[in-house]
C-alpha cells in the first residue's frame, strides 16, 4: 500500500487538473465527468488489484467510478478504494472555496462498504481520541473534548455544515457557550481539519454523505484522531441497501474501526479551489500548480505536496 502513495497522488492531481475548464462553469455533469475520467485513466495504470468500495453509484450508473469496479493493472496488492473525483461539486462549478479531489485506500476488506445515504458524523483530533461517544448526549461529548483539550466548553470551536437539519445541534452547542463555525460544502476536509493542530478546531459534527464519512474517517485515522458515525437510513430501500452491503445493524453506532479497520491505509486530496489548509489549482506561466496532502496510517505522517505540470504535458 505504502508503495502506491505517489501513484495515488498523481491520480488526485490529474483529476484536479481535469476540472480546470469547469471551475466556475455552472456545469456539474461536465466537471464530474472530467474528474472521473481522469481518475479512472490514472488508477488503471497502477500496479494493484483495486476495487471501488466507496464510489459514485451502482454499476448501471457508469461512467461514474461505480461500487465494485475493478481498477489497476491486475498485478500488485489487493486494495479497497474510496473515491470522490470532486468533493464539493457545487463550489467547483460556482468557483467557491472547499472543493477537492480525494482518494482513500486501504488493505482489502478494511473499509466500510457504505451506501450513498446520509450519515451522522463526529470527529476529533488526537488529544481527544478515546473520549467521544456518538451515542452519548452532545453535552457529554463537549465536556469530554474540552477536558481532553485543556479548555473550557465555552472555548471550544466546533465545525458544522450550514444546513437547516443542523439547527438543533447549533442551538445546543451555542447554549453551552461553545463556538460554532459554519461551512457550506465539503465535509471531508473539515473532519480532517480536527487533526491539524494549527487550526484550533476541537470538533466536527453533523449529518452528511456516508461516502464522504468513510473518506473523512480514513483521513482522521491517518492523522491520529478519532471519528465515529451512524448511518441514517430513511426508508426500507435504504435499509435494504445497507443490508446488501453487509451492514448488519444499519442504525447502530459505527466506531472508528468499523469505518476503517487497518493502519495500512492512505488518504490523498488535491485542492481544486482553496480551503483551510490547501490552496486550489493555480496556473502560472506555462504551469498548472497543484497542492495536495498525503497521509498514511502506518507512519501517521502528513505531507504537503506542491507539483508543477507543464500545461502542454499530457497528464
Ligand atoms: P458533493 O460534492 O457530492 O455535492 O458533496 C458535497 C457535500 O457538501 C459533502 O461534503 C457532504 O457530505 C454532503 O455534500 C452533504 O449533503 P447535502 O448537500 O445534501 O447537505
Amino acid at each position: 500500500m505504502q508503495s502506491l502513495l505517489l501513484d495515488f497522488l498523481k491520480v488526485t492531481e490529474t483529476a484536479a487538473i481535469a476540472t480546470i475548464p469547469w471551475v466556475g462553469s455552472g456545469n456539474k455533469v461536465a466537471a464530474d465527468g472530467a474528474a472521473t475520467n481522469a481518475m479512472r485513466r490514472q488508477l488503471n495504470q497502477m500496479m494493484m488489484r483495486g476495487t471501488v468500495v466507496i464510489g459514485e453509484g451502482e454499476i448501471d450508473e457508469a461512467p461514474m467510478l461505480y461500487i465494485g469496479e475493478k481498477l489497476g493493472t491486475g498485478n500488485g496488492p489487493e486494495v479497497d478504494i474510496a473515491v470522490d473525483p470532486i468533493e464539493g461539486t457545487t463550489p467547483t462549478v460556482n468557483g467557491q472555496s472547499n472543493a477537492i479531489t480525494v482518494i482513500a485506500a486501504a488493505a482489502k476488506g478494511s473499509l466500510l462498504h457504505a451506501p450513498d445515504m446520509y450519515m451522522q458524523k463526529l470527529a476529533v483530533g488526537p488529544q481527544a481520541k478515546g473520549k467521544i461517544d456518538i451515542e452519548a448526549p452532545l453535552e457529554d461529548n463537549l465536556k469530554a473534548v474540552a477536558r481532553a483539550n485543556g479548555k473550557e466548553v465555552s472555548e471550544l470551536n466546533v465545525l458544522i455544515q450550514d444546513r437547516a437539519r443542523h439547527e438543533p445541534f447549533i442551538k445546543e452547542i451555542r447554549s453551552f457557550g461553545a463556538k460554532v463555525h459554519l461551512f457550506n460544502d465539503g465535509d471531508v476536509i473539515y473532519a480532517a481539519g480536527t487533526c491539524m493542530e494549527n487550526l484550533n478546531i476541537d470538533m466536527f459534527l453533523g449529518i452528511g454523505g456516508a461516502p464522504e464519512g468513510v473518506l473523512g474517517a480514513v483521513a482522521v485515522r491517518c492523522l491520529g484522531g478519532e471519528m465515529q458515525a451512524k448511518l441514517l437510513p430513511r426508508n426500507d430501500e435504504e435499509l435494504r441497501r445497507c443490508k446488501e452491503m453487509g451492514i448488519t445493524d444499519p442504525e447502530g453506532p459505527l466506531r472508528h474501526h468499523q469505518l476503517v479497520d487497518s493502519d495500512d491505509c492512505i488518504f490523498v486530496a488535491t485542492g481544486i479551489t482553496n480551503n483551510m489548509f490547501l490552496n486550489g489549482i493555480k496556473t502560472e506561466g506555462g504551469n498548472n500548480i497543484t497542492h495536495s496532502i498525503l497521509v498514511n496510517g502506518k507512519e501517521q505522517q502528513l505531507r504537503y505536496v506542491e507539483s508543477r505540470y507543464t500545461i502542454f504535458q499530457a497528464v
